[in-house]
């Protein structure tokens, strides 16, 4: 249960998760604006701009870990702010009961599954895997 303290009130004991979840949506908003926006101008404005993107674009982004992580941190934060915030929704738009725990699950369900292939993707992500046939692997790989 939620520990809301009303006026008067002895002080109540115990994590308050509600709280924590509140300072993360405050938290993660400003780390989130730094990320989102220098994702917007390194890949739009910076250089040729949105005609440089392609395959090799990102696989060049990738192939430096300090867009690794900066993609990753961006994925975990605005994913679970998302997912918080919806949680949020649920529990103001509907009552206690089957239905909203089956919207939560759901939530929870598609955040993780996301999380879990996005951090996959990114960390696992081979632009030129050995053994390709030529006419499959982009051009700047060394066997093309
Ligand atoms: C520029 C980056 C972002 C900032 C600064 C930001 C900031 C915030 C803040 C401060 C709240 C809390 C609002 C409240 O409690 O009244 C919030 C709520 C929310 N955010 Fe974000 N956010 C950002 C990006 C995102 C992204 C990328 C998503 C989706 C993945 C998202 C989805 C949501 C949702 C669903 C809520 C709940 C809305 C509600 O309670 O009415 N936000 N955001």
């Amino acid at each position: 249960m939620t520990a809301i303290n009303f006026p008067g009130e002895p002080r109540r004991r115990g994590t308050n998760l509600e709280k924590w979840g509140w300072i993360y949506m405050r938290a993660s908003g400003v780390v989130l604006l730094v990320l989102i926006f220098g994702h917007l101008i390194v890949n739009l404005m910076v250089g040729e701009g949105v005609k440089a993107i392609d395959f090799g674009f990102v696989g060049g982004k990738w192939a430096d870990p300090f867009w690794q992580w900066w993609d990753v941190t961006m994925l975990w934060l605005a994913l679970i702010h998302g997912a918080n915030g919806m949680r949020t929704l649920v529990n103001d738009y509907t009552n206690p009961g089957t239905t909203q725990k089956v919207l939560k699950g759901a939530l929870f369900a598609a955040a993780a599954v996301l999380i879990v292939l996005g951090t996959l993707v990114v960390f696992t992500f081979e632009p030129c895997p050995a053994g390709s046939p030529a006419d499959l692997l982009p051009s700047f790989c060394p066997a093309v």
